[in-house]
């Protein structure tokens, strides 16, 4: 969003609200003018015409605002529920995103935060607490006491993630949410792994929820690119002068492709959503599986929760074969399959699998066997098939 650049209302001529599905195929498109392109244009051009002081809302340089990141960042304000006080703001890449909400917490601060998370963002946090530019307590998010019990004290910032990757616990967004705000701390939540189409922090009592745009939201795994967004005007000044100023903006190319994958986004989650629930179900009835984690499962902590407030469970799952203690088992796992890609990230249109603690910086709460499987759009029972034989094959 561009300082004040207004929204869209999400609303057609009939006066209906649009409902998501609708929203991310109609938002963020050119005014219906005769001749006019149907798909925003991509604008490569990194200054822009203009004499004198720039206006509110008035274009000068592409690291202030930029034509191509408007119409995506419509979209998801628009799906995330900011209203017109609020907005959202695209960065270079999902960790961009999180370090500009990390950089809200004042030198010094306290931050109450994960301790099982997206691996990334808890290096992030370790190093900032390592380095005593914040003091951050870890916490489980699944443990809403846990959590209370850490901001009793008051803090700047209360980190979410929801569920988490790679365990897929779920936080009690409601009750986590006023905990904080309660100790007057700034309420994020890193929503990558449900997207706005199945969970809606802002609605749930959140400041702010940040995304991975390279996940499911692109959809591809052809970019790389993040987002916030909050109802808060004064927290979206802050942010959007954070990304100016330290530079993390995104390129006008993958703002674009970012959008054209968007359109799909309603079909997709749905698509492979269905798919984790059917694998996750077949999955946890194999002999040769120990758990399996997905919150549409009735056995998973996060069940009753995900019903509460989430749309869906989401199109990644977790599982760890049974007497696997070091991750050999997993490994040659990994190895038997054919249709799953081994490869890291998730929410693209082909299935990728991936033995997490590979990855040195992976907390050491994920078990060393722990598989994270992401769902695409493939044949579900093509996906159960391959990891059929890969099953049997170790047996
Ligand atoms: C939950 C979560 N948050 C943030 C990120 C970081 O996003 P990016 O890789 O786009 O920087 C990831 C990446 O995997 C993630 O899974």
């Amino acid at each position: 969003m561009a300082d004040g650049t207004p929204h869209p209302t999400g609303a057609g001529a009939s006066g209906r609200p649009w409902s998501p599905a609708t929203t991310v195929v109609a938002a963020g498109r050119p005014p219906r003018t005769p001749d006019a392109p149907v798909n925003p244009p991509l604008v490569l051009s990194s200054t822009f015409v203009g004499a004198g002081k720039p206006g509110p809302g008035a274009r000068t340089y592409a690291r202030s605002s930029n034509a191509s990141w408007e119409p995506l960042e419509e979209v998801l304000a628009t799906l995330e529920g900011t209203g017109e006080d609020g907005g959202a703001l695209a960065f270079a890449s999902g960790m961009a995103a999180v370090s500009a909400v990390l950089a809200l917490v004042p030198l010094g601060g306290r931050v109450v935060a994960p301790r099982s998370a997206y691996n990334t963002s808890v290096e992030l946090l370790e190093q900032l607490d390592a380095d005593g530019r914040a003091r951050v307590t870890f916490v489980d998010v699944a443990d809403t006491a846990e959590v209370e019990s850490a901001l009793a004290g008051g803090a700047d910032l209360l980190w979410l993630e929801s569920p988490t990757n790679p365990l897929l616990e779920v936080a009690d967004l409601p009750a986590c949410a006023a905990a904080g705000r309660g100790a007057g701390a700034v309420v994020a939540v890193d929503g990558t792994f449900a997207t706005p189409l199945v969970q809606q922090p802002l609605a749930l009592g959140a400041d702010v929820v940040v995304h991975s745009v390279t996940k499911l939201l692109s959809g591809h795994s052809d970019v790389l690119l993040g987002a916030v967004a909050t109802s808060d005007a004064a927290l979206l000044q802050r942010l959007s002068t954070h990304r100016r100023v330290h530079g993390a903006i995104p390129g006008p190319f993958e703002a674009w492709l970012a959008l054209r994958g968007l359109r799909t986004l309603a079909l997709r989650v749905e698509r492979t959503g269905a798919t984790a629930a059917e694998l996750a179900r077949r999955l946890e009835r194999h002999p040769a599986v120990g758990r399996v984690r997905h919150p549409s499962l009735p056995s998973d902590p996060g069940h009753e929760r995900a019903r509460a407030q989430m749309r869906g469970a989401g199109s990644v799952l977790s599982l760890e074969l049974v007497g696997d203690d070091d991750g050999a088992l997993a490994a040659a796992l990994v190895d038997r399959l054919g249709l799953w890609t081994p490869a890291t990230s998730l929410g693209g249109v082909e299935s990728l699998v991936e033995r997490r603690r590979r990855h040195a910086n992976e907390p050491p709460t994920t078990p060393l066997g722990l598989l994270r499987l992401s769902c695409g759009l493939e044949d579900v029972e093509d996906l159960w098939a391959d990891l059929e034989q890969a099953l049997d094959g170790g047996a």
